[in-house]
């Protein structure tokens, strides 16, 4: 097969439109002919009418892109260069899920062409494109990798609530199968990244260097979590601790805190699944994972020793968590670890009310039981500033008083009210 780069021939289409999937989706409007298929007809209705399901693209964003939204797999026959952006979760034992990935490989292989291309955006580990998804593709497609198709891989950097760092202005890898489809696709790339495209050697290389980025973030935060159990029992603040030692030029800004979310809370175990299966045992980035996983029950624990330590019974203490989304500024609760702290606490027999402007209440209610309540009710006895969306950091200190059945504790888990708790017995990560 060979390809003449002929970006005006190019008809994209993007499987899987959510957080990732859509953005790809509109900014490619604006250059192709785009098809955004999704296998959630809700979804699709609500694009078609201009409205993203995740709520994070405005309904001006959709304005002026020429993209047909469909949930019918056979619109994907339109197109000649397919991005998948389907979700790659793990299941109850931490084991990657690749049915979303593998399904929707099945189903753009119904639909491939010769002289199609097939890009992967999802994030999995090294090697699963070319072990697991092209052998599909070639299996059901009656066709062969290299010699009809090409495939290759590329990373998705966004990072939903993040306004600064865009699909746009952050540099993007991208890899193919061989020398010909990693020219093809930085073109078609190179169209909508105006930072720039970065060319990776290899498929491997690229989905490598993606799970690597979130291993690292996920370990630093580990560490950063174990030093703040240490100074916990030293009896000193760990953000007065990270300040001084943020003072030495090579000394790298992590902070201690909860690790939810569908990325760096689950993307090592990607990379642990495939290291155990070449024979290594990933020890530090499994002790990081169980690090950051128990941070729930310690804080949660730490509260209600903190609330007996004031004389007051936990069946009768009331906690307000402030915030249950799984990191601030976004709506998605999905593996959020407030929720379990909420758990947590709850287990110790303590009243909990949660409190959180942006969080998608439906799913709160859905996936944990949890009803959030549009503003604090009454005095609590303990309060949990557990995410720091924009409105909380914007509370003053007389209002926080105000909620306040004292003696009360302020259990601020970013650090962020450590120079304004007055009042309160204060105590953070
Ligand atoms: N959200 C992020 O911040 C982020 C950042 C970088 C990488 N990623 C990676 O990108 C991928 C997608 O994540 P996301 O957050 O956009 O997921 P998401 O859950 O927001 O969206 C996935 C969409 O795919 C659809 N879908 C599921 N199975 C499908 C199928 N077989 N065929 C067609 N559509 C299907 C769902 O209906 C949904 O609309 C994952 O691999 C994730 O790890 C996500």
């Amino acid at each position: 097969m060979k390809t003449k780069i002929n970006l005006q021939n190019t008809i994209i289409s993007v499987t899987g439109l959510g957080y990732v999937g859509l953005p790809i989706a509109l900014a490619f409007g604006h250059k192709f002919p785009v098809v955004g298929f999704d296998i959630n007809p809700d979804r699709i209705k609500l694009m078609q009418d201009g409205i993203d399901p995740s709520g994070e693209v405005t309904s001006e964003e959709f304005n002026g892109v020429n993209i047909e939204f469909s949930a019918n797999p056979a619109f994907l026959r339109k197109a000649n260069f397919h991005i998948v952006a389907v979700p790659t979760p793990i299941d109850a034992h931490t084991m990657p899920d690749l049915g979303p990935l593998l399904s929707a490989t099945i189903t753009i292989a119904k639909s491939l062409k010769p002289g199609d291309y097939v890009v992967f955006e999802s994030t999995t580990y090294p090697a699963c494109t070319e072990e697991e998804c092209v052998p599909l593709l070639e299996e059901i497609s009656g066709l062969s990798m290299g010699k009809d198709f090409k495939v290759g891989f590329s990373p998705e950097r966004i990072n939903p609530g993040d306004k600064e760092h865009t699909l746009s202005n952050v540099i993007k890898v991208v890899s193919g199968n061989d020398e010909e489809a990693l020219e093809y696709i930085s073109a078609v790339y190179g169209c909508i990244v105006e930072a720039g495209i970065y060319k990776a050697s290899s498929i491997k290389v690229a989905e490598a260097a993606k799970i690597i980025e979130n291993t690292q973030r996920d370990l630093n935060i580990a560490l950063m979590n174990e030093i703040s159990m240490i100074c916990d029992r030293l009896n000193i603040n760990t953000f007065e601790v990270l300040e001084a030692a943020g003072t030495k030029w090579n000394f790298l800004k992590f902070t201690p805190g909860l690790v939810g979310g569908h990325c760096i809370g689950v993307d090592p175990y990607y990379l642990t699944y495939k290291s155990k299966a070449l024979g290594h045992d990933p020890k530090i980035i499994l002790a990081g994972r169980y690090t950051n996983d128990q941070m729930p029950g310690y804080i949660a624990k730490k509260t209600v020793q903190k609330v007996v330590k004031q004389g007051k019974s936990p069946s009768e203490s009331r906690v307000l968590v402030l915030g249950a989304t799984f990191k601030e500024g976004v709506s998605d609760v999905r593996n959020s670890k407030v929720a379990e702290l909420v758990q947590e606490l709850k287990a110790y027999s303590l009243h909990v009310d949660v409190v959180d402007p942006l969080a998608d209440k439906e799913a709160l209610h859905e996936e944990y039981q949890i009803q959030v309540l549009e503003k604090p009710q009454g005095k609590y006895d303990a309060i949990v500033l557990a995410v720091a969306h924009k409105p909380f950091l914007e509370i003053d200190n007389k209002t926080l008083q105000s909620w306040a059945n004292f003696p009360a504790l302020l259990v601020d888990i970013k650090g962020l009210f450590r120079k304004r708790a007055e009042g309160f017995e204060y105590w953070s990560l």
